[in-house]
């Protein structure tokens, strides 16, 4: 049997991704960034939307010219129906709808956070993939969550963050120390010069395994703002360990709830997924973690970590060999159940 060629698209936030997937391998996974939010510290919706307009066509293009595939080869056309930005999702949908209607092929909706947690199964994400059920602590910007993935598509979320997202009390830290959006990233490079005992933050007590991290924000700005005072060049002199510092509580407090939940669900079958599972700190943390307790665990290949569309791909091409397709009437979706 011919290996189906899939079509992804991912529009949810601010990257305009296309990927080919042929069987479970990724032939091309383009993006574009959206480099116009940096100048405002954080994702402007509108700019956002705009630009993925502007980039959608080109991205489909050379994912398709990477891939040494016709538009006429395309089996499916995946998307990203949700959750995010609705005018970014927009873009997306409406494209892949259309591209479905005129090459005649079934439209495959895709739910942003399934992706990132089905990205563990592209052929090339990690060396054997994760076997069920496993624990896969989700983080990204808008996210950030324990889900027991019982199944491909039989994930329940038993912990999650009552308010800040991992990814978003980075970037919102980063803007404290006037780093530029997203702050992730950066936090990441400086850190690897610094004390991560230098500075200690406030860590939550949550109960169950649920999350919280705008209290370290806040304890944050606090501390910089009694600091500043007394030295207006407190951040530049200590740019490295604060960096460090507030890493390494990140990871904690992450770390932690997973463990408790491995523990008490006795799961061994551990993996990390979403833009902050591109954090080093993180991925060290789980290679210590998973080497102390027996787990097996499951850190995907990089470029599938942020934001991109061979995640999205990948979902697709499970949900064609089930049959499960969309009607042209299907919408973009800002909020969308796992
Ligand atoms: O999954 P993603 O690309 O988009 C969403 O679905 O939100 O995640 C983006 C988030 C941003 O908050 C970004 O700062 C964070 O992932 N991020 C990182 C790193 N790379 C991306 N956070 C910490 N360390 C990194 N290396
Ligand atoms: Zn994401």
């Amino acid at each position: 049997m011919n290996e189906s060629i899939i079509l992804g698209i991912e529009s949810s936030c601010d990257d305009t991704s296309a990927a080919i997937i042929r069987g479970n391998e990724i032939l091309s996974n383009i993006a574009a960034n959206q480099e116009i939010h940096n100048l405002y510290g954080g994702v402007v919706p509108e700019l956002a939307s705009r630009a993925h307009q502007q980039n959608i066509i080109p991205v489909v293009q050379q994912s398709l010219t990477k891939a040494n595939i016709q538009q006429n080869d395309i089996d499916a056309v995946g998307f990203t129906r949700g959750p995010g930005l609705l005018g970014s999702l927009l873009v997306g949908t409406s494209f892949a709808k259309s591209l479905a209607m005129s090459l005649n092929v079934p439209l495959i909706e895709v739910n942003h956070l399934q992706a990132h947690i089905l990205a563990h199964f592209i052929a090339d994400a990690n060396p054997v993939p994760p076997k069920f059920p496993f624990l896969c602590l989700t983080v990204s910007g808008g996210h950030t969550m324990i889900v027991l993935v019982k199944d491909y598509f039989d994930m329940q979320i038993i912990g999650k963050t009552t308010d800040d997202a991992a990814g978003e009390a980075f970037d919102k830290i980063g803007k404290i120390f006037g780093l530029d959006y997203p702050a992730g990233p950066i936090i990441d490079r400086m850190a690897k010069e610094g004390d991560p005992t230098s500075f200690e933050f406030s860590k939550p007590k949550m109960q169950n395994y649920d999350y919280s991290f705008s209290g370290i924000k806040t304890s944050v700005l606090y501390f910089i703002q009694k600091e500043i005072r007394k030295n207006p060049e407190f951040i530049s002199e200590n740019i490295h360990g604060l960096c460090a510092s507030v890493q390494k509580s990140i990871v904690d407090i992450l770390m932690q709830k997973l463990i408790k939940a491995a523990t008490e669900l006795n799961i061994t079958e551990v993996a990390i997924a979403g833009g902050v599972s591109a954090n080093s700190a993180l991925r060290q943390a789980m290679q210590e973690t998973g080497q102390k307790l027996g787990w097996n665990i499951y850190i995907p290949k990089f470029e599938y970590t942020t934001d991109n569309a061979a995640m999205i791909a990948m979902v697709a091409k499970l949900k064609f060999e089930r049959g499960e397709f969309a009607d042209l009437s299907t919408s973009a979706a800002a909020r969308y159940d796992l």
